[in-house]
Formats: C-alpha cells, sequence, structure tokens
C-alpha cells in the first residue's frame, strides 16, 4: 500500500475488513485544510530546529499550497487505500514535492497530537459561525420584542393561565436564554484556544520542535501543558457537543410555543409562507415544520452528546482508536446548527402576531387573582388571609360563570368585607402590568430596560 503511513513491520497488508472498518476519510476529509495549515506551521517548527534547510522549507511550503489548491479544487480525493485525511495528504504531498522531501515531514509529530489539534481548529472556526447566527436570533427576537412593546399575552405555568404578561417580556425570555448560549460558546474558546501539536503519540518529541510556535502560527494561545493530556482529552469536544445540545433544546421550547400558538385554538401567530409547508394531500393545510424540525433536532443533537460521552468514559489514558469517533457526532451537531439557525430566525422574524387575540384571552382564567390578593396584603391584610380570601372570590366567580370585575358590590361584602368595591382598581390588565415594576418584572418600564441590557451583554461576548 503506497500512501500508508505504517506497514514495515507487517509480513501482510491490512485485510479489506480491517480497510473498511478502520476507514475515516469519509468524514475527516473536511479536516483537510487544517491537517494542511498544520503542516504549514510543522514545517516552519522543523526548519527553526535545523531538519529543513531554507530551500527545503520553501519548497515544502509550496508543495503544500499546491496540495491545498487541488484539494480545494477536488482535483485530489482520498483514495479508496487511504485510512484517514493525515495518510492520504502525505501521500499527496510526496506526490508533489517527491518522497525524499515529503518524507521528512512526518518527522516528530503523530497522528495523535495532529488530530488532537484539528478537531479544535475547525471547532473554533464553525463556533464563530454559530455565535453570529444566534446573535442574528436573539436580534430577531428582541425585533419582534421592540415591534410589540404593548402587547399582552397570557402568562403561563403548567401552561395554564398564570397572570398576564407583555409579549415583549416573553420574547426577550427565550432571548435571555440565547444569549446565555452565545457565552458558553465564548467561554468554551478559551478551553479550546489550546495546541496539543508537538504532544507527539503520547510522550513529547525528541526533536526540540517549538510547540508555541506552532500553536501561534495556528492561531491558537497556548501549546497543551501536557502531552498525554494534550492527545488524549476530549472534554473540549463533548463541551462543544453539551453547548450545541443546550442552544437545540433552547430552540425547542420556542419551537413547542411556536407550534401551539399556530393552531386554530389558540391562534396567536400566523407563520409566513415562506417559513411554512404545506401538506401533499391536504390542500388547506400550512404546517410549522421548521419549528417541528427544530424539536427534532434538538434529540439528535441530545444523541450526539451522550454518544461522546459515552464513547469517552472510562477511556485509559492516552490515546485510543475509539475516540475517532468523537468526529462523526460533532461535525453533525455543527452542520444541523448551521442550518437550523438560519431558518429558524428566518421563521422568528417574518411570525405575525395576533394581538388582539392574545389580549383578549390574557385576563381569563382568573388571571389576575394574585392582584386582588396583593392589593388586600397593601391594606394589611396577612397574605394567608389574602390568599384564602381570593380563592372565595374566585370560587363564587367561577359558580356565577362572571370575570372577577363583575362580581356585584354585594356579593364581594358578602364573600369578605375587606373586598371593598375599589378592589376593581386592580382588575385591568394594563394595571396588572405596569404593577409589575420590580427588578425582572414584567411592567413596560422594566421590559423597556430590557432591550439595550440584553443588547449590550450580547455585544460585550
Ligand atoms: N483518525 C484518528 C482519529 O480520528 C487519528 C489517527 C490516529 N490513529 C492511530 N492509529 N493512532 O482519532
Amino acid at each position: 500500500n503506497e500512501g500508508a503511513l505504517w506497514g514495515a513491520r507487517f509480513a501482510s497488508g491490512p485485510s479489506p475488513e480491517l480497510q473498511a472498518l478502520s476507514k475515516s476519510t469519509h468524514f475527516d476529509w473536511q479536516l483537510a485544510p487544517y491537517d494542511i495549515a498544520g503542516s504549514r506551521a510543522h514545517a516552519r517548527a522543523l526548519s527553526a530546529a535545523g531538519y529543513l534547510d531554507a530551500g527545503e522549507l520553501d519548497t515544502m511550503l509550496a508543495g503544500l499550497d499546491t496540495l491545498e489548491a487541488r484539494v480545494a479544487n477536488g482535483d485530489i480525493v482520498a483514495a479508496e487505500s487511504d485510512e484517514d485525511v493525515h495518510g492520504a495528504l502525505e501521500a499527496a504531498l510526496i506526490g508533489i514535492v517527491g518522497p525524499e522531501l515529503g518524507g521528512k515531514l512526518r518527522a516528530g509529530r503523530s497522528r495523535n497530537d495532529q488530530i488532537a489539534t484539528l478537531v479544535r481548529l475547525y471547532l473554533k472556526d464553525h463556533v464563530a459561525v454559530i455565535g453570529r447566527q444566534l446573535v442574528h436570533l436573539i436580534d430577531a427576537l428582541s425585533a419582534q420584542a421592540d415591534a410589540h412593546r404593548t402587547a399582552i399575552m397570557p402568562g403561563r405555568t403548567h401552561l395554564q393561565h398564570a397572570q398576564p404578561v407583555l409579549l415583549a417580556h416573553h420574547l426577550l425570555a427565550h432571548g435571555w436564554a440565547l444569549s446565555r448560549d452565545l457565552e458558553r460558546l465564548v467561554d468554551w474558546t478559551k478551553r479550546a484556544d489550546v495546541s496539543p501539536y508537538g504532544g507527539g503519540a503520547l510522550a513529547g518529541s525528541t526533536l526540540g520542535l517549538d510547540a508555541a510556535s506552532v500553536a501561534r502560527d495556528l492561531g491558537l494561545a497556548s501549546p497543551s501543558e501536557n502531552s498525554i493530556d494534550g492527545t488524549a482529552s476530549r472534554d473540549v469536544v463533548a463541551e462543544f457537543a453539551f453547548v450545541s445540545a443546550m442552544i437545540g433544546i433552547d430552540l425547542s421550547r420556542i419551537s413547542e410555543e411556536i407550534i401551539l400558538w399556530n393552531t386554530r385554538e389558540f391562534g396567536f401567530v400566523t407563520l409566513h409562507d415562506g417559513y411554512s409547508t404545506g401538506s401533499s394531500i391536504m390542500p388547506q393545510k400550512k404546517n410549522p415544520d421548521i419549528a417541528e424540525l427544530a424539536r427534532g433536532k434538538s434529540g439528535r443533537l441530545i444523541g450526539n452528546l451522550t454518544g461522546l460521552l459515552a464513547t469517552l468514559k472510562a477511556l485509559p489514558l492516552a490515546y485510543n482508536r475509539d475516540l475517532q469517533e468523537d468526529k462523526e457526532p460533532v461535525f453533525d451537531s455543527v452542520e444541523t446548527l448551521e442550518v437550523l439557525l438560519p431558518a429558524f430566525t428566518g421563521m422568528i422574524a417574518t411570525l405575525t402576531f395576533h394581538t388582539e387575540r392574545m389580549a383578549e384571552l390574557a385576563p381569563a382564567g382568573f388571571s389576575l387573582a394574585t392582584d386582588v390578593a396583593e392589593w388586600l396584603v397593601k391594606r394589611h391584610v396577612p397574605f394567608r388571609d389574602a390568599h384564602e380570601i381570593t380563592g372565595a372570590l374566585v370560587r363564587y366567580a367561577e359558580e356565577h360563570a362572571l370575570e372577577l370585575d363583575a362580581v356585584d358590590d354585594a356579593a364581594l361584602a358578602s364573600i369578605d368585607p375587606r373586598l371593598t368595591p375599589d378592589v376593581r382598581s386592580v382588575l385591568t390588565i394594563e394595571g396588572s402590568i405596569a404593577s409589575r415594576d420590580g427588578v425582572s418584572g414584567t411592567a413596560p418600564v422594566r421590559v423597556a430596560d430590557q432591550f439595550a441590557r440584553l443588547a449590550d451583554r450580547v455585544r460585550h461576548l
């Protein structure tokens, strides 16, 4: 096998069954640009340590440029016999610069330190993309909130009507959650910004190569402190999978609401035609497929995380081939989010809210009962009694099929003398919302503050 990275100590070549199992080029080929960037940095380190003269370094770097261009235009692809991207690219480089020079590049590095570095480079690039996509989604939620500053909706707990809230307050709640996911991505980068290059197979290299300059060349903050940790750890990869899963979960919670709000029973939103789908048999259908796909794909993102954690559990140090199983799940998480987030943002940005319908339902279900209880507390009734009195009022209203503000003066007095007619002053939705003006409350003044705070937080991450 021409391009193989090993073989001399073997009496026979690999069996076809082993080759079929071992092969990773069908997924690790996308690391080719990072592999080549690593090779450039490594060639410079070899040259600085005296293993390549100036002419050899120039030829090697020119060869790597050619290799990169020919991989990019599809001229060089993995061969059936290639085990992985590293071996395939070494063979191709040898084809370009010859075996004498090409054979020198592998000195002082192993696929173990290479792959541990390349997966970080790949993830760093994609985290930047996903971060920007998240910012767009947070912006879309904020813009919808801003466009509906006075709209009122039924706030829910247990999915039951609880207390009225501003629609903007609710939408911004999702924005805050996503801002923490963005913060997680930024924070992840601190731990990802380390280069295992120079760790070799596990124990380091005898060649005196400058690992710090390789790290710098690759745009990573520093080399690993420990070659065993550098080549054997994948917690950074698992952490990325967690943040991806958390983003998926946060999207699934928005999705579930949009799916409900889009039903005839709720009638809170209409989806834009460009962001909804039809049925092959029912001509009238207009379905919230983006939200459903987001909800479904959150399961897939969780699966990628749990699969990877299961692979890592109890793995002894240092490198084990099991670690090759880290790539497909995280590549899938990256691809899933990068296709999902733009569609999701488009769906949010183009959503039409039926605010009159939301406002009409906001007082239903005695959602102002807490306001009555707190009105009594302000008149120095102990909350325990206030809760009881208001509960009795709700029961009376329910039995007589009345809203709370329609219970007459005599009935109020018969429930409890402390329920004087001026209790009706708190029985308006607008009054209820405006009075929840403590920090983090739904009062318009408080919600107005949140826009700048959220934008500020996102900008400073
Ligand atoms: N393809 C491997 C991985 O993804 C890297 C190669 C290491 N192979 C080895 N036999 N040490 O982890």
